[in-house]
């Protein structure tokens, strides 16, 4: 059931893969962030890269949430969900000069510049337009996320951000800049991140930065957080919004500065499953058995790029003994596994399983290869499922090969 709603004859009519996800989910996870911040000056831009179907960005745009936008083509997306420009953050290490110049153009809130080069060419392109924009200076911390290594961004080997030390005399240059003005210091340590302490330290050196940049001249007027926050995959416990808020408020409140936060997996994550029916069952030498799914990387590529952990569940329970199971996807590549050494009910050909909290980087990351057709995506709210994308056909894809 997702709230009420079997599963069940949704997969039987809108075929699988399915994603399917909860909106009373998404809107409770929302307001846990929005009440645990309650009482500061926040706001949240929701980071669409996690989702950006447009049902859910409308959703959240109805909550109450900004948005975070990584591209030219997410801005794009938070415009067509309703979100003005002066809601919407422009994040991201590679910003191309096309989509700085649309970002100005449109007069964003405000754009986290990640390099010096990058400061330059938004400093130019405001002035060739005659216009000042805001910035903040994403700054690389050098805080362990203590996260997967592919999703971690706040050491100095990764690619992402401003080393401290160089921030100060890059915003006394800023300050000479016409077309800047440094109103915020951002940063984004990593995602998937259940260890509370690294995300207080790095709020720490939001802080002290900040407190040095105004003794030198630059007013900041915001700290913005990132995203990040963790949840759970395999049910243990993790941080709760209220516990993170409590672990990072202390430490901003001295600086009275307002906060700015990216969530994007703690809000969506949990709100999503992808249904997939049992293609085949093999034996798999020994007492295992494999487990082939109609879904695999191309619909959720997290297990292959992170190792990541996805709990996988029968919709309908049948009572079957239990089986050792590799559950794997049906494209060639030995890394397209959902999930190794499962113990199941003995699954069935034609069964139906959930692959569960598949809202976040599930769906965005989905690709057509093998031809493979991405699936189409439902929405479960007020009692009622509905088709929030339809299935892609062959002719979508083939219509832009000329
Ligand atoms: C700059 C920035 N903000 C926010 C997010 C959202 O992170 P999460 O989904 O872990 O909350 C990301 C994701 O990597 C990011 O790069």
């Amino acid at each position: 059931m997702c709230d009420g709603v079997a599963l069940d004859p949704i997969a039987a009519a809108e075929g699988t893969p399915l994603y399917v996800y909860s909106a009373a989910t998404i809107a409770g996870r929302y307001r846990a962030i929005d009440e645990a911040f309650a009482g500061y000056p926040h706001a949240i831009h929701y980071a669409l890269k996690a989702n950006s179907t447009l049902a859910i960005t409308r959703l959240l745009r109805g909550l109450g949430s900004s948005a975070d936008a990584n591209s030219g083509g997410e801005i794009d997306v938070a415009l067509r969900a309703g979100f003005s420009p002066a809601q919407v953050v422009f994040t991201g290490v590679g910003k191309t000069t096309d989509e700085l110049a649309h970002a100005i153009d449109l007069g964003v809130r405000m754009i986290n510049v990640e390099s010096a080069g990058e400061l330059e060419r938004v400093d130019t392109l405001s002035r060739e337009r005659r216009v000042r924009t805001k910035i903040a200076i994403r700054i690389n911390p050098d805080v362990d996320a203590k996260t997967h290594p592919h999703i971690s961004t706040g050491l100095k080997i990764n690619k992402f951000g401003i080393a401290i030390a160089a921030v100060p005399a890059l915003c006394a240059h800023a300050r000479g800049l016409a077309g800047v003005e440094v109103v915020g210091l951002h940063a984004h340590i990593g995602s998937q991140i259940t260890d509370l302490d690294p995300l207080a330290r790095a709020a720490r050196s939001l802080v002290a930065l900040a407190s040095e940049l105004a003794a030198a001249g630059t007013r900041i007027e915001h700290l913005d957080l990132g995203g990040g926050l963790g949840v759970s995959y395999d049910g243990s416990r993790v941080p709760t919004a209220q516990e993170y808020a409590a672990a990072v408020l202390p430490v901003v409140r001295e600086s009275g500065l307002a906060i700015v936060l990216e969530p994007g997996r703690q809000i969506v994550a949990p709100a999503g499953a992808l249904l997939t029916r049992v293609v085949d069952v093999k034996e798999a030498g020994g007492e295992k058995l494999f487990v082939v799914m109609d879904t695999g990387m191309t619909e959720l590529i997290r297990p292959m790029l992170y190792n990541s952990f996805h709990r996988i569940e029968p919709v309908v329970e049948r009572g079957a003994a239990p089986a050792l199971c590799d559950v794997v996807g049906p494209l060639c590549e030995s890394s397209d596994t959902l999930g190794k050494d499962r113990t199941l009910p003995r699954p069935e050909v034609g069964e139906l399983y959930a692959v569960l909290d598949t809202g976040a980087y599930g769906s965005v990351m989905a690709s057509n290869y093998n031809r493979r057709l991405l699936p189409a995506e439902v929405m479960v709210e007020d009692g009622k499922a509905r088709v929030i994308r339809r299935r892609q056909t062959l002719d979508d894809v083939l219509a832009l090969e000329l």
